[in-house]
């Protein structure tokens, strides 16, 4: 079984939620577990060319979604999936530290399907980490989009990110051009802790 989140009320384990996009279609938002293994497969084998750049992994290996299902680690990286009639259509993930300086924040990534885009299902993809990030007690959540992404900055900035900095050439681009990126956080929880007792 796998370790719940700080907030003992909050069971990954069991989190499920059914919802319906924009057009009516109903979904299911569920974290991914290691029978996901195949299908997780099958989404990502329609990954689009174009998009291949946009994922920091080599998504069409079956030896990485092997073992990504058999090493599953929701404190390190947390995968959200949205499921229509059994099949994969979107995988976000949350990835955090739980110790250290930055143990409050959470790095965000989303795919959708390119079947199931401009329906509002990134949008609530990022709404589903927003409010899983929320009951994991992180206070920030990050995402780093190339600068010219600009319909996932579009998104993200609808789900309530900022952009709170622009790194220039952080990137390359497939021609190996360099790259601006934009980093955008969402504030899910005030920074302040009520558990520290401040010494003023
Ligand atoms: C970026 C991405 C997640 C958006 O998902 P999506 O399901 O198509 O987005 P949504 O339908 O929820 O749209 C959210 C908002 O973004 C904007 N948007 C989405 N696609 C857009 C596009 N192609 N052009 C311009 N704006 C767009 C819309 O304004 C929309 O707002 P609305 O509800 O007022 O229409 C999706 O395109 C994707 O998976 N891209 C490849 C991976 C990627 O780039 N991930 C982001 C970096 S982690």
């Amino acid at each position: 079984m796998l370790e719940a989140g700080i907030n003992p009320e909050f069971d990954l384990n069991t989190s499920r939620k059914e919802t319906r996009l924009k057009d009516g279609t109903r979904i299911l938002l569920r974290p991914m577990v290691a029978e996901d293994k195949d299908a997780l497969y099958e989404f990502f084998k329609d990954v689009p060319r174009e998009d291949t750049r946009s994922l920091r992994d080599d998504v069409s290996s079956i030896l990485l979604i092997e073992k990504w299902a058999d090493k599953l680690d929701y404190d390190k990286t947390l995968p959200i999936l949205a499921i229509k009639d059994g099949k994969i259509i979107a995988d976000a993930t949350i990835n955090r530290r739980r110790s250290g300086w930055k143990w409050h924040l959470g790095t965000v990534r989303i795919f959708v399907h390119k079947d199931y885009r401009d329906v509002g299902l990134g949008h609530l993809m990022i709404e589903e980490l927003s409010e899983i990030a929320y009951k994991l007690e992180l206070e920030k959540l990050i995402a780093e989009i190339p600068d010219t992404n600009t319909s996932a900055i579009r998104a993200f900035t609808k789900a309530g990110f900022y952009r709170a900095a622009v790194i220039p050439n952080l990137a390359k681009d497939r021609e190996n051009m360099p790259l601006d990126v934009v980093v955008m956080i969402k504030d899910v929880r005030p920074a302040h802790d009520d558990t520290y007792n401040y010494d003023f």
